[in-house]
């Protein structure tokens, strides 16, 4: 039976791939080991837990031995764990260092001890840096990373890249753009924009809402991935990405409909320092050599992903935890003392 290391698979993409992976891949034995930092909870694994072919390991990808011990009779590895907002990395980038840079290079040596057949790394558009209104990051677009996270995930993935030149080790990277779905942490704005419409809390958009994300679906995501594992050629990085981009305004204001909320709610406040102002991906090539497409649409997306959340006030409250309140307010309080009314 092949088996699969998955890390960082309570968080919000790695869970929605757990749950596809046991799904479409009945062969197939899953080894997931996650650190159950802030954003990972075992709130987002409740249907699996049990399942027969999912092993979850409460531990740290910077643990050496762990690493190691988990890694005996893998095939494939598919690295998702890492420290993964922005803000927070704002505010401070050691946990960033430590896990996405340190933490990936320990399982890539891992991963070349016992030989694996495939080492799929995670990273994301926001190594390319910043766009204007025009153009589309391409593969071959030069890292350019902004913030202290887009800076560790660039170091991260080079590290990957190294270990392919210099090792042979055969890694496989993806750069996705902006993920909404399920099980998605309420610090990143799809989900605490449908959270705080839900309970009549002002709204925050930072700067003037102008600036523009490409949005992919989670579950088109975790197939896109499975896509790059199964066909990509190692020493490649893939992009990965739906034609949907839409400034945040626009988003958040979509969003309200779908909730039944007022757009009263809105406030624009002081933007992010450094806020990258437009990301934009061509995802040709995988579309071409992988025969992978993203299958849906941003309207029946977000519909799905309110309903979601509105069905879900359980996991709500338990994420929205005494300590998101602590990160919430002092993220927040000063910006919406500061805030303009949008409408
Ligand atoms: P997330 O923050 O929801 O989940 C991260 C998971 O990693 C959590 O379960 C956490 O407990 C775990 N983790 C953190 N540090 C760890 C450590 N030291 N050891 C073991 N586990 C640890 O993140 P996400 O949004 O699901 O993103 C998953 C991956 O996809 C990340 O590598 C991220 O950079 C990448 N990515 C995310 C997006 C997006 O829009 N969310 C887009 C492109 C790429
Ligand atoms: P986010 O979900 O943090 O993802 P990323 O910064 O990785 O793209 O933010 C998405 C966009 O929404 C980004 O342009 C910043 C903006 N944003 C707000 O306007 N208000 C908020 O409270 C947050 C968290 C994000």
């Amino acid at each position: 039976m092949p088996k699969y290391l998955l890390t960082g698979g309570a968080g919000f993409i790695g869970s929605n791939l757990v749950r596809h992976i046991l799904a479409t891949r009945p062969d197939v034995e899953l080894v997931n080991l996650d650190a159950l930092t802030y954003a990972g909870s075992l709130a987002n694994l409740q249907d699996v837990l049990s399942h027969p072919r999912h092993h979850f390991i409460h531990g740290d990808i910077t643990d050496r031995a762990l690493v190691r011990q988990w890694l005996a009779g893998v095939d494939c590895v598919l690295h998702l764990a890492a420290e993964s907002h922005v803000d927070r990395s704002i505010l401070d980038a050691s946990a960033f260092i430590r896990t996405n840079v340190e933490g990936t290079q320990i399982l890539l040596d891992a991963a070349r001890e016992v030989r694996v057949r495939r080492f799929l790394h995670v990273s994301t558009d926001e190594v390319y840096g910043s766009l204007g209104a025009e153009g589309r990051f391409t593969e071959s677009t030069p890292l350019a990373p902004n913030s202290p996270y887009a800076a560790s995930k660039a170091a991260a993935e080079l590290l990957a890249r190294a270990a392919f030149h210099t090792h042979g080790l055969p890694v496989l990277i993806t750069r996705c753009g902006n993920n909404y779905g399920p099980h998605q942490h309420p610090e990143k704005f799809i989900p605490l924009v449908i959270s705080n419409a839900l309970s009549g809390q002002a709204i925050p958009v930072y700067g003037t809402g102008a600036n523009v994300r490409n949005w992919i679906h989670v579950h088109d995501h975790a197939a896109g991935l499975l896509a790059v594992l199964d066909h990509g050629e190692p020493g490649m990085a893939y992009n990965l990405s739906s034609d949907d981009e839409l400034d945040n305004l626009t988003l958040a204001r979509k969003l309200l409909s779908i909730a039944g909320a007022p757009e009263s709610l809105l406030r624009f406040v002081p933007d992010r320092p450094g806020h990258d102002f437009r990301y934009s991906l061509d995802s040709s090539l995988a579309r071409t050599r992988l025969s992978w497409s993203p299958r849906i649409a941003l309207a029946e997306g977000l519909e799905s992903t309110v309903a979601w959340y509105r069905d879900h006030s359980e996991w709500i409250r338990q994420v929205r935890n005494p300590e998101f309140n602590r990160y919430y307010q002092s993220q927040y309080a000063s910006r919406l003392e500061h805030a303009a009314k949008t409408v």
